[in-house]
């Protein structure tokens, strides 16, 4: 049990480089505001409508930045994993940590759909402007990437980091990355 805590540990924490690398890409050409603008961009359908600058720097993002839509989809997708793998780390770990962790990737989840104002648009949690979504995103995902490097210190201290276990945790991570 002991290796299978440290395999997801280490898993979970090579999914947050993905979240952290593509967040980055991200960040650099999205627009945390609330107001409104007109979309001028490559989509037609949209071209000449009125909307919140966040959703039209996402639209941007998806079809006039090269490999955009792509990056869009796998910081999506490494947020899905790092959610699904911080509840098998709790149901192994049961420390207070995991909990901490499972709880701040959730809301750094719903949170970046916020920032990204389309799913929560027309609900009461779309009443919550832009940056304080973007800002609670960050917020979290600063944490998690802390409460990761804690954790994984002191599991490498109890139990040295083996070539095989880095090797099958960034396979397994790319592999599930994939098919996801
Ligand atoms: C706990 C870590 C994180 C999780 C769980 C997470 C999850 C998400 C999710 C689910 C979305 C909505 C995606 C969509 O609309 O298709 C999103 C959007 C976004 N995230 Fe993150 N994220 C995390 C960390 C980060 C970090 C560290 C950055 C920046 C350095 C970042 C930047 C962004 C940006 C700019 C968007 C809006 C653009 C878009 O939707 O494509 N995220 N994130």
């Amino acid at each position: 049990m002991e290796r299978l805590r440290q395999l997801v540990g280490e898993m979970l924490l090579y999914c947050f480089v993905v979240v952290l690398l593509t967040g980055g890409f991200l960040a650099f050409f999205f627009e945390p505001s609330g107001g409104t603008v007109v979309y001028d961009g490559a989509y037609e359908p949209l071209r000449g409508t009125f909307m919140p600058a966040g959703f039209a720097s996402m639209i941007t993002l998806s079809y006039d930045v090269r490999g955009g839509l792509f990056i869009r989809q796998l910081h999506h997708t490494a947020a899905i994993l790092l959610g699904l793998l911080a509840v098998c780390w709790v149901l192994i770990g049961r420390s207070r940590i995991t909990f901490l962790a499972l709880g701040l990737v959730s809301l750094g989840g719903l949170a970046g759909f916020g920032a990204a104002d389309d799913l929560l648009t027309g609900t009461f949690l779309g009443r919550v402007p832009v940056p304080v979504w973007y800002g609670l995103h960050l917020l979290a995902a600063l944490i998690v990437g802390a409460a990761l490097v804690h954790s994984s210190r002191e599991e490498a201290a109890r139990q040295p980091r083996t070539a095989e276990l880095v090797g099958l945790s960034l396979i397994l991570t790319g592999l599930l990355l994939y098919v996801l």
